[in-house]
């Protein structure tokens, strides 16, 4: 049988640790607060549920943050007036705009106008540069959370094959990244892989990202590998599954990560996890 890698302990776990950080960073600055301010455009209802778990995420660990609502209409040039006016918010540490954004307005545009010492996404084309160098300034959240849960249950990349499917900007390509900073062989794997199976079952960490419903089965994996879900998506029946076909993977990996309850809670808490680092940057 998997071990099943349970995101809500590792989570937990790393959240207690950041409220403690938070505390003490009260402490050194007066009572001052990190600060998250997330911003919403349209009314998109998975996103609106990301934002809702942002916040009380904030709440959580102690931190400020202010949720900006805006609505379908909002124009190109009244959302960069807010981030102008968060870019210079002193008591604003971290800025998050919810992506996707309605399709007039211009998500790169949006990314590389926040001030680059507030991009707690990791998104800003100076933070991928600091990431692509090593320098994990900010992290990039959802591959962050990938790690954490490696290291939570001592599973170390080094000198091991890491194979990642999907090569998105937020996910597959900084995934890779991580990996090889921490000594993996890294082969990103995409649509246009031939042989994408066999491609998968050299893979000693396998990382799924696809979005896909129960892509990859059993025939994927090879015989002990370390699996790890990032897919979110409704199967069949309306209910919540990942990329990964659980069932089928389960007892031929050695770790796998759920879905729900694996890699999903890990990416706010690397967010927290920036934000704290963000305002101790700027201190
Ligand atoms: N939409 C889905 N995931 C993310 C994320 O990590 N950051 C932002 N800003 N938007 C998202």
């Amino acid at each position: 049988m998997s071990v099943i890698m349970n995101g809500k302990e590792v989570s937990a776990a790393k959240r207690a640790q950041i409220a403690k950080r938070c505390e003490e960073y009260k402490k050194e600055h007066g009572g001052r607060a990190p600060g998250l301010a997330v911003i919403i455009v349209g009314d998109d209802p998975a996103s609106a549920v990301y934002v809702r778990n942002k916040k009380k995420g904030c709440e959580e660990v102690g931190f400020n943050s202010w949720v900006y609502e805006m609505g379908a209409e909002t124009t190109q040039e009244q959302l960069d007036d807010l981030v102008v006016k968060l870019n210079n918010d002193q008591s604003v540490d971290g800025i998050l705009v919810q992506l996707p954004l309605p399709k007039h307005l211009d998500e790169k545009h949006v990314i590389e106008l926040i001030d680059k010492n507030k991009d707690v996404d990791a998104f800003h084309p100076y933070n991928v540069g600091k990431i692509t160098e090593g320098d994990y300034r900010f992290l990039p959240c959802t591959p962050a959370g990938v790690m954490e849960i490696l290291r939570y249950y001592n599973v170390d990349p080094s000198g091991k094959n890491g194979v990642v499917v999907g090569r998105s900007n937020i996910v597959g390509k900084p995934m890779a990244l991580l990996l090889l900073h921490a000594n993996g062989t890294v082969k990103i794997c995409h649509s246009r892989t031939p042989d994408l199976k066999g491609a998968c079952r050299e893979a000693d960490i396998l990382v799924c990202a696809i979005g896909k419903a129960k892509f990859f089965d059993g025939e994927y994996v090879k015989e002990g590998a370390v699996v790890i879900d990032v897919g979110i998506n409704r199967d069949e029946n309306g209910k919540l599954c990942g990329d990964v076909d659980f069932a089928s993977v389960e007892g031929k990996a050695s770790y796998i990560t759920p879905v729900p309850g694996g890699v999903g809670p890990m990416t706010i808490t690397m967010l927290l996890e920036n934000t704290l680092k963000a305002a101790q940057m700027k201190n």
